[in-house]
């Protein structure tokens, strides 16, 4: 089925009717895939099509034998055996349809099981630059709610087209055999039924597309008005904010009325016209039965017929609209399975056992988009052992520096080398492990202070999270805390203060005892007082280790050995903090100014 098909009748049906279409960009090729997909549940598909067939076959028989016992009946010949084997045919059918069921529900759930891993795992590969782009909500809901599609129209899709069509084709068969003018008007009627669900659908399509943007509109504003009560409430816009919902609101219950409306016209109409169907075929039925032409049992056989043939018309045209919208679903599942994974590991990648620390910007030119580059031709060196400090105003990219230093991004030109070699040169995963990092946006999880802090570091002793956890300054807050260490500390850290969080993440990198240690404002949110407590543990304890230190505040890097300036993307000037002042350049400035920032504090407090 290609796209350039006249659009189908739309939904009809269980609440679903016009519900907004989303109709997918290449179908077969996407069909293609999703079959693909399928590969192991091959066996199983093919017993669900040979049980569609036997279950529309006890459709297609039923009505038959029913004439066929009216007709004996009436001519006063015995009818028992066909009655029972009507009750074994609905006792078969039964069957067939719970054995249909069951397989469906086994079937697609595995495959779903399959997509939702494989999607997964895919993300889990894919490089950072990938999520930069992106809405984080959007990609969560391809993992839930598009698998989730696919799932519903696999296991319920699937098993009705594929006993409708074998009920439609079964049943044109006998009805053309059973008479050529009456299927003719069973026909005028099933048509009649295709063109009104479709000039209504196509109203209705518009106005619940129309609903769902509203209500996505409403979803938001509701969303930023609990989030941002405080503002709101602190900015005195309460009666703002409620007349903006009210407008939401009214529009929202306007369209929604007559989006409600218009489909309820759908269902009366089409049983007007199924009716209007029936009299029609039995008049008709009933002229060819006076002269004779016909059987009373042909009759009733007929007049079941017409209905069932109605029937999966109705049901397909809404079918075929949630299948479209899950394969659309589905086209975006692929588009994440397509992107570029992380580029692997090169066959002759060197292991990465003992590091001495020796590290070097070669040159270094990056941009998080090409053409914009956010590091010019940065280069320096940290030699193995020592404590160098990156300085510089926001967005000089001293963040940057250390996303490139952990591979989450490569350098467009230029080199970093560790111990002399390029980082590309090494195994991503040994890499990563030379480093403990304390990242500037503290990323903490929904478990316990303990696991945060043991994260990546399985059957760690509690001694050693209670050691990390002090010289990070966060013991004591900790044991505050109503269940300790086992205090869950909600979603991100939501419970702690920001210094709390930092704290935690210091414990947290310094427990991993990475022969590098990369802080980016790891001590940002403490008060001077704890600041200068948690740096003076942190250099007894990472004395003798490579550290990269990136700080605002000039106190914080003065005991480093080295320092790099940079400005907008370039070193400006480097040297030991010595040497810098005494140059009288951006560091000299920077310091006095902080300096004398402080003294004016201190001076106004008095
Ligand atoms: P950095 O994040 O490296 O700046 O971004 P910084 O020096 O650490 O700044 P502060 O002190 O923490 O505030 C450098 C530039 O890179 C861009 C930013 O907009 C900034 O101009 N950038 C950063 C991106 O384009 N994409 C990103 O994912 C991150
Ligand atoms: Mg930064």
């Amino acid at each position: 089925m290609s796209k350039e098909m006249a659009p189908p009748p739309s939904s009809f049906g269980k609440g679903q009717r016009g519900k907004p279409v989303v109709k997918p960009k290449d179908m077969k090729g996407t069909l293609r895939r999703l079959w693909e997909l399928t590969q192991g549940q091959r066996q199983g598909l093919g017993w669900l099509m040979l049980l569609s067939a036997v279950a529309s076959a006890s459709t297609i028989l039923s009505p038959l034998l029913i004439g066929t016992a009216v007709t004996a009946i009436d001519t006063g010949n015995p009818a028992l055996q066909l009655l029972i084997l009507l009750a074994a045919l609905y006792l078969t059918d039964w069957l067939v349809r719970f054995l249909q069921q069951f397989f469906m529900a086994a079937i697609g759930q595995r495959i779903i099981l399959h997509i939702r891993s494989t999607l997964f795992e895919k993300m889990k590969a894919l490089p950072l630059s990938f999520f930069d782009s992106r809405q984080h909500g959007e990609l969560m809901s391809r993992l839930t709610n598009d698998v989730d599609n696919i799932s519903t129209t696999i296991s319920d899709s699937l098993t009705q087209l594929m006993t409708y069509g074998f009920t439609i084709i079964g049943i044109l068969c006998i009805m053309l055999r059973l008479s050529l003018p009456l299927t003719c008007i069973a026909f005028i009627s099933v048509w009649l039924i295709f063109l009104l669900t479709r000039t209504i659908t196509k109203h209705t399509r518009k106005l619940f597309a129309q609903q769902q943007q509203i209500l996505g509109k409403l979803n938001g504003q509701v969303e930023e008005s609990i989030s941002g009560l405080n503002m709101v409430k602190a900015f005195g816009r309460e009666a703002e904010m409620t007349e903006q919902f009210e407008e939401s609101n009214a529009r929202l219950c306007q369209v929604a009325t007559k989006a409600q409306i218009w489909s309820g016209f759908l269902m009366p109409l089409t049983n007007v016209i199924n009716n209007l169907n029936f009299v029609i075929v039995a008049v008709v039925s009933g002229i060819l039965a006076a002269y004779g032409r016909i059987s009373v049992g042909l009759i009733s056989s007929f007049l079941l017929y017409s209905r069932q043939f109605s029937r999966p018309f109705v049901d397909i045209a809404n079918i075929y609209n949630n299948f479209q919208t899950a394969v659309a679903g589905a086209e975006r599942i692929f588009e994440i399975l397509e992107e570029e994974p992380e580029p692997a590991d090169a066959p002759d990648a060197l292991p990465l056992t003992a590091p001495r620390g020796e590290v070097e910007f070669s040159h270094v030119t990056f941009g998080y988009q090409a053409q914009e580059p956010v590091l010019k031709d940065v280069s320096f060196r940290v030699p193995a052992g020592t404590r160098v400090a990156v300085v510089g105003s926001t967005g000089a990219g001293k963040t940057t520096l250390i996303n490139l230093l952990t591979r989450f991004y490569d350098v467009n030109s230029g080199s970093i080398l560790l111990d002399g070699r390029d980082l590309r040169q090494y195994r991503l995963q040994d890499l990563r492990r030379t480093f403990g990092v304390v990242l500037q946006d503290t990323a903490l999880f929904g478990m316990s202070v303990r696991d945060n802090i043991s994260y990546g570091n399985k059957d760690v002793l509690p001694e050693r999270i209670r050691a990390a956890a002090k010289t990070a300054g966060a013991d004591s807050f900790i044991r505050r805390l109503p269940q300790g260490y086992d205090t869950p500390i909600g979603e991100n850290g939501a419970k702690l203060s920001g210094g709390e969080r930092q704290r935690i993440s210091i414990a947290r990198a310094l427990l991993k005892n990475a022969p590098i240690v990369l802080l980016d404002e790891a001590t940002a949110s403490l008060d001077v007082e704890n600041e200068t407590k948690v740096q003076g543990a942190l250099s007894r304890l990472l004395a003798g280790k490579t550290v990269l230190v990136i700080a605002h505040r000039m106190r914080t890097v003065a005991g480093a050995d080295h320092i790099v300036v940079l400005e907008n993307g370039r070193v400006a000037e480097q040297g030991t903090p010595a040497e810098l002042m005494e140059k009288g350049g951006l560091y000299r400035r920077m310091v006095e100014l902080q300096s004398h920032s402080a003294q004016w504090q201190l001076n106004g407090n008095e």
